[in-house]
């Protein structure tokens, strides 16, 4: 099996981190691998916003408002709640987030750009991967918050955020059932 085979056959999403940092050269891989990316008609829609403790401390007061909610819906320990919320906001090593330009008067256009930038986030995830780095994507309600926006410094009319990236080593890489070949691929006569 080739290295690249080998790098996309065993990448998984990583939900537990070690709380070693993430050296910035590592990143700078990652991204590199992101900026060559397929983007038709050569948009280059993407950008990675590295939050860091003040961008992310910003976040925090709508995180909590929606972990109670979220809790007080669920019967879960309001408190627990809180706190496993913001710990996946502050904890994590390195968290990204994804941003993807915004084209109103074209929907065409719009759809291409952000499958580019989903093209260009997984060229990263998979730099990272090879590193030994593991990443998850989240779209979690926090992700299409205002106050991401404002934390950025963006407007959400210019830029959509399309996820976090949490990057780190990984304590557990968990095991996924995958559909198999036959389910998915069809030779057409
Ligand atoms: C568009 C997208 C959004 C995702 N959002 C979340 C999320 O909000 N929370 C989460 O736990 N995982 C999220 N994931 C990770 C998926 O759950 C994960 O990719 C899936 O379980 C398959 O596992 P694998 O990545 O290890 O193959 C997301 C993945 C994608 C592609």
């Amino acid at each position: 099996m080739t290295k690249v085979q080998n790098n996309l056959l065993t990448r998984r999403s990583i939900y537990r981190f070690s709380n070693k940092d993430i050296e910035h050269n590592y990143l700078e891989i990652g991204f590199e691998a992101a900026r060559h990316a397929p983007c038709h008609k050569q948009t280059h829609p993407w950008k990675f916003y590295i939050m860091g403790k003040e961008t992310r401390n910003k976040i925090i007061p709508i995180v909590k408002l929606m972990a109670i909610e979220k809790a007080l819906g669920s019967k879960e320990d309001v408190e627990f709640g809180i706190n496993k919320a913001i710990s996946k906001i502050k904890d994590v090593p390195t968290l990204i987030a994804v941003t993807t330009s915004i084209n109103t008067n074209d929907v065409f256009r719009d759809e291409e750009d952000y499958a580019a930038t989903v093209c260009a986030l997984h060229n990263f995830v998979l730099s990272m991967w090879e590193q030994g780095i593991g990443s998850q994507w989240s779209t979690g309600s926090i992700t299409r918050h205002e106050i991401s926006y404002q934390a950025l410094k963006i407007s959400s009319e210019k830029e959509r955020i399309i996820g976090f990236i949490r990057v780190g080593y990984p304590e557990v890489v968990p095991e996924r059932k995958k559909k198999s070949i036959s389910e998915i691929r069809f030779y057409l006569p």
